[in-house]
């Protein structure tokens, strides 16, 4: 049995995200998501518990994922939950740099290795820090989101 960490900040959940984690439950037996802080993003939109619960909403439909939520270093997280691999997704090749920056500094600390899957090309552009902006200044973000999303995302922006 091959379960898999799939870490991020998720702040919020965008289409991509849900892309990668419906491949890696078809490649995978499990998947854990993980919402962390990110250190170099500050304290984000939605809190650690609002997050997951639309981590929650957006992969009620695969009975082989599951979410949690940590507060630390990635590898950790990986081993509370036994994960055997971590898996990141690349968008573009500006990607590459620092995601093999941290899979390294991963390895070395840990031993997990991390798997990266690409992401479609037509989802390459998507981003969080791009959502949140594009939703805070009443711009319609409907073909970035799941529709719990970007419910939230205009509660946040009428609040
Ligand atoms: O979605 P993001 O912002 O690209 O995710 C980045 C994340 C949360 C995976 C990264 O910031 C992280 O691993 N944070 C936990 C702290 C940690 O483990 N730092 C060392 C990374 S080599």
């Amino acid at each position: 049995m091959t379960r898999v960490l799939y870490p991020g900040s998720f702040d919020p959940v965008h289409n991509g995200h849900v892309e990668l984690v419906e491949t890696a439950s078809r490649l995978f037996d499990e998947v854990v998501v993980g919402t962390l802080m990110n250190p170099s993003k500050g304290g984000g939109l939605f809190t650690l518990e609002e997050r997951m619960e639309l981590l929650d909403e957006c992969f009620a439909h695969l009975d082989n994922v599951r979410t949690t939520m940590f507060d630390g270093l990635v590898v950790a997280l990986a081993t509370e939950v036994e994960a055997d691999f971590i898996v990141k997704g690349l968008r573009a090749v500006s990607d590459f740099e620092a995601e093999l920056q941290m899979a390294q500094t991963n390895l070395a600390i840990s031993g997990v290795h991390t798997l990266f899957l690409p992401t479609a090309s037509r989802r390459s552009f998507l981003a969080s820090g791009l959502i949140r902006e594009v939703s805070r200044l009443g711009g319609d973000v409907s073909e970035m989101v799941p529709e719990p999303v970007r419910l939230r995302l205009a509660e946040k922006a009428g609040a």
